[in-house]
């Protein structure tokens, strides 16, 4: 009974100490994962991250030459890169690719270096969003709702796994960011 109690307590400091160490956030593009990640990292004193940037200056080359010259499964490999290195460090909030939940290895990469947080939106409410952008190569098609849904559809179960799911469809900045502190409290203490 001892040492059983003693595994609870060693988990429960493991996954306290895990929470604080970043806050990871995933979601389909266009969800508000830099804004969201933005502001939050300023609250908290924390480094933003935003792995496409690092991919970017990784490759020297926009996320759309890169996915037009060297392919998608050529940028999923720099991006599965790219976030081994950074689930290294401590102290960030991490906005990642839409893409990126569908590795295991990226979605075990996250869960060990910190807090999952999934942002979600309507279907429709992403296309609002993402409308007028072109920086987002899986959507530069002709019928962008019908892609929007059918990838978030392929990827549903990968963002369920997050330890917070948070739709920011109706929701200011600011009102998601107490949202997700609200969540990490419940979810530990
Ligand atoms: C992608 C999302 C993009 C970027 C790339 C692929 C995806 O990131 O990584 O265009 O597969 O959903 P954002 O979610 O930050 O737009």
């Amino acid at each position: 009974a001892f040492t059983s109690a003693r595994a609870r307590v060693q988990g429960a400091v493991k996954r306290f100490s895990t929470m604080f160490k970043n806050i990871i956030l995933t979601g389909f593009m266009g969800v508000g994962k830099t804004s969201v990640g933005t502001q939050l990292a300023k609250d908290l004193a924390y480094t933003f991250v935003d792995t496409d940037t690092l991919i970017e200056a990784d490759q020297n080359m926009a996320i759309t030459a890169i996915f037009a010259k060297l392919g998608e499964p050529y940028f999923r490999e720099v991006e599965a890169k790219i976030i081994q290195e950074v689930m290294g460090r401590e102290n960030q909030v991490v906005s990642t690719g839409g893409g990126a939940v569908i590795r295991d290895e990226n979605r075990a990469a996250f869960k060990k270096a910190g807090f999952v947080v999934c942002l979600t939106a309507r279907p429709e409410v992403i296309f609002e969003r993402i409308r007028h952008e072109t920086h987002r190569p899986l959507l530069q098609t002709r019928d962008p709702r019908a892609k929007i849904k059918e990838l978030l559809d392929g990827r549903a179960q990968f963002y369920a796994q997050a330890d917070a799911v948070i739709d920011t469809s109706e929701k200011s900045v600011d009102a998601v960011i107490s949202e997700i502190k609200e969540r990490i409290r419940h979810a530990y203490c």
